[in-house]
């Protein structure tokens, strides 16, 4: 072949694999272009019921998410994680298991759209899924043209089975394939934290990147996952692993710590409360993973709790980071718009401490005289000068907005 004819081809070539969008980013027109502003949130099947999702329990989760108030306290995607899928047919398109999903899974994505709701759904970027489905390696743009025909709001892309597969390539070719169906997706990048993301994932068009091994409904300890593979997580150890990470979060691309575990069993009131508070000071995507039929008071109030919420909402994006340290106390912080502050009180150990959040840990002038208000008591506790102290129980949290 001449020169110039290849110079010519690797040119298109070029051309045709960059992400449109990255072309200029200034006029970033992919449909996905300004989606999740806010870390999204939703419900997810994984935690709660790992491969035991049907039509059913989607459709009973729909429901519920609207009549617990779920909905109009902000939350919007209805996920089915793994196992929905059993094979791929003649001309490989990926199908639905018949027995579970009879419906199909255009109708049930209709459904949730009746509600007012988005509707989500799982693969995983090698050629199979953690649970051994059908994976979307060699059919990215086939399966994005089949989930944006179903009306798909939201992909969570897992990264089992992708051998010597590079995450970046990986997962920046499924967000062209998503943004060539012409369909605005949500695209949650389930990598782990193995490779970094948080350096990448904004540039290949992600909204929110997994940083961790998976949660598990426990305060604290990392355990073997998958056999000879580190690492489950507790709450505790995915807070600690946020921290470093704080400043590459913001507007439409989050750290993800992982779905919720509030309401699943395994920990107290007082731990759901502070795993659920520390997600809002992170700016995590808040996916619920319990069951939202069977929901009692406290958990219901404590994913509900609207101050909390527009905490992990608010306009500026910014992620919560620790400010002050002194063995099992902590203070946290979040700046948010208008110039409040976010403020968390932690305490690790097991009994009651008296813990001090000063201003200047917030960057504020030590002589300001600033509001406070305590959001899981829903009280205004008048104005402080310097600092603020309250006796915190173990494991818990007092969380606080401050404004001057
Ligand atoms: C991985 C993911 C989980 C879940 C399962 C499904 O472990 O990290 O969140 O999606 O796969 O098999």
């Amino acid at each position: 072949m001449k020169l110039a004819m290849k110079f010519v081809l690797a040119f298109f070539t070029l051309l045709l694999s960059a992400p449109l969008w990255a072309q200029n980013p200034a006029q970033n027109t992919a449909p996905s272009a300004k989606l999740a502003l806010t870390p999204p949130m939703g419900w997810n099947s994984w935690n709660k019921f790992g491969c035991n999702v049907s039509e059913d329990m989607i459709k009973g989760m729909a429901d519920a998410m609207v009549k617990s108030g779920m909905k109009d306290a902000g939350y919007q995607y209805v996920v089915i994680d793994d196992c929905w899928q059993v094979s791929r047919d003649k001309d490989a398109n990926i199908v639905a298991d018949p027995q579970r999903f009879p419906s199909g899974i255009k109708a049930l994505a209709d459904y949730v759209h009746s509600l007012g709701l988005k509707f989500g759904i799982y693969s995983d970027a090698g050629s199979k899924t953690c649970a051994g489905r059908p994976g979307g390696l060699g059919h990215e743009y086939q399966d994005a043209l089949k989930y944006a025909s179903w009306g798909v709001d939201y992909l969570k892309y897992d990264w089992c089975n992708t051998t010597t597969q590079d995450a970046r390539a990986s997962y920046a070719n499924m967000r062209n394939a998503l943004d060539s169906a012409g369909r605005p997706i949500v695209l949650s990048l389930c990598e782990w934290g193995t490779a970094k993301p948080w350096l990448w994932g904004k540039e290949v068009g992600g909204n929110l990147w997994r940083t961790t091994g998976d949660i598990q409904d426990r305060w604290s300890g990392k355990k073997e996952w998958n056999p000879g593979n580190c690492c489950s997580y507790g709450v505790v150890d995915i807070i600690d692993a946020e921290d470093a990470i704080y400043s590459y979060a913001g507007p439409g691309h989050w750290n993800d710590p992982d779905m919720l575990e509030v309401g699943n069993g395994g920990m107290t009131t007082t731990e759901y409360r502070s795993h659920f508070s520390f997600w809002a000071l992170l700016a995590a995507p808040l996916i619920a993973g319990n069951d939202l039929r069977d929901m009692n008071p406290e958990i219901h109030d404590i994913l509900t709790n609207k101050e909390v919420i527009a905490i992990d909402q608010d306009p500026l994006g910014q992620q919560g980071r620790r400010v002050w340290k002194d063995g099992d106390v902590e203070v946290w912080a979040k700046a948010l718009a208008g110039g409040g502050r976010a403020v968390i009180l932690f305490n690790r150990g097991e009994t009651d401490r008296q813990i001090t959040a000063k201003w200047t840990d917030l960057d504020y002038p030590e002589s300001m005289a600033a509001s406070v208000r305590d959001l899981w008591a829903k009280k205004d506790l008048g104005k402080s000068t310097g600092k603020f102290s309250a006796s915190v129980a173990g494991h818990g949290v007092v969380m606080v907005r401050v404004g001057p």
